[in-house]
């Protein structure tokens, strides 16, 4: 699939901005702070209903103004589409023009692999920023993971509610049985989605990540979770029953799953050097790329995001020669010379672009 165009009204340091893509590569470039990765998020705001950026929509509008819109108009094997959002104190999304009715709805209609130079830590950092980078690439591709996901989450809040209503307030502890099976319930839909989605994550990525590092490293996802099965689950957290109540929160279940990564057998997180860590993100998110080619028989849409200038000039045309036949979009300070003759290139300036 790819985009080919987007529309941007008062979104971050745009005012009003039209950009025509081209359907293989796209170069972004300009100097520091003027607006190529504003264009990046706008364009994965309406892929996956919010920002990668913040969790405040209201940052995303214009500073002097009161609303911002962004649409973007793509094509897919079979059809056309148009995803638009407009973002007030609320925020409202349209595919093709009909409203929906819940953010999630829009998942699955532009398919993204975006690599943020942010990832490159994300395996020395706690789990939730890799909880979170799993919840987004499966979301994409099984849209009703994130309503299990989400009932999960309100489940788990009213459990941990009550957990307190048990000390202060003397609450019988008996009926903790309810929000405990039901909290089960929720976490074997999710643990299964994620196991089997780190599955064949890893799957991919021994391969990529072979040919990558020329057969010098060998990698290997393992997906942590409390979940094992049911009984066990419920068991485990049964257990920390008198904890939970002294602390206010649940110190058992899937809110704490993390995604471990290992090269030759060693732990990437404590024993992985500088260029391992960035060379592991990008075997991942390049495997992510061939699940979705895979599962939707589209190839998505690749965002770059400052990513180029981490690689010298072979490595870079190795690098488009692998994802050929895939829009991309790059962003850059230095123009970016480039063999490939299909490109557009795009100079930013103050929430400005030209060609
Ligand atoms: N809500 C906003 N209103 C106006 N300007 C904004 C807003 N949010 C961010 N900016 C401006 O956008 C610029 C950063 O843009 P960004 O796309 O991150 O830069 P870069 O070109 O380096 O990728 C900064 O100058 C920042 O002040
Ligand atoms: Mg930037």
């Amino acid at each position: 699939m790819y985009i080919e165009k987007i529309n941007l009204t008062n979104f971050r340091n745009y005012e009003n901005q039209e950009i025509n893509f081209n359907k293989n590569i796209n170069i972004f470039y300009g100097n520091n702070a003027q607006g190529k990765t504003n264009m990046l998020e706008a364009i994965y705001l309406c892929a996956i209903g919010k920002s990668y950026r913040t969790n405040r929509d209201k940052e995303l509008i214009n500073i002097n103004s009161e609303y911002a819109k962004t649409s973007v108009e793509y094509t897919k094997k079979d059809r056309k589409g148009k995803i638009e959002i407009s973002l007030t104190n609320k925020k409202n999304i349209y595919l093709n023009d009909i409203k929906l009715n819940k953010i999630s709805e829009i998942l699955g209609n532009i398919n993204i692999v975006l690599f943020n130079p942010d990832d490159i830590n994300i395996f020395k950092e706690g789990p939730s920023r890799r909880r979170k980078l799993l919840d987004i690439m499966i979301s994409q591709l099984k849209p009703v993971y994130v309503y299990n996901l989400n009932m999960y989450l309100r489940v788990l809040e009213q459990k941990n509610n009550y957990l307190k209503q048990i000390k202060y307030e003397n609450k019988k502890e008996e009926l903790l049985d309810i929000w405990e099976t039901k909290l089960a319930d929720y976490a074997e839909i999710i643990y299964n989605y994620r196991k089997k989605f780190t599955e064949e994550l890893m799957k991919k990525a021994i391969e990529i990540h072979y040919k990558i590092t020329k057969g010098k490293e060998k990698i290997k996802i393992k997906y942590i979770s409390d979940f094992t099965n049911k009984e066990e689950f419920l068991k485990k957290i049964k257990n920390n029953r008198k904890i939970d109540i002294l602390k206010g929160y649940s110190s058992v279940g899937i809110h704490r799953d993390d995604m471990k990564l290992y090269i030759n057998d060693k732990e990437i997180g404590i024993f992985g050097s500088q260029g391992q860590h960035r060379s592991a993100i990008l075997s991942i998110k390049l495997s992510e790329l061939e699940i979705i080619k895979e599962e939707t028989e589209e190839n998505p849409i690749l965002l770059l995001d400052d990513f180029m200038s981490e690689l010298d000039k072979e490595r870079r045309e190795n690098f488009l020669e692998d994802v050929n036949n895939t829009q991309i979009i790059i962003t850059c300070t230095d123009k970016l010379e480039l063999k490939n003759e299909n490109k557009k290139i795009f100079y930013v300036e103050n929430g400005h672009v030209n060609t």
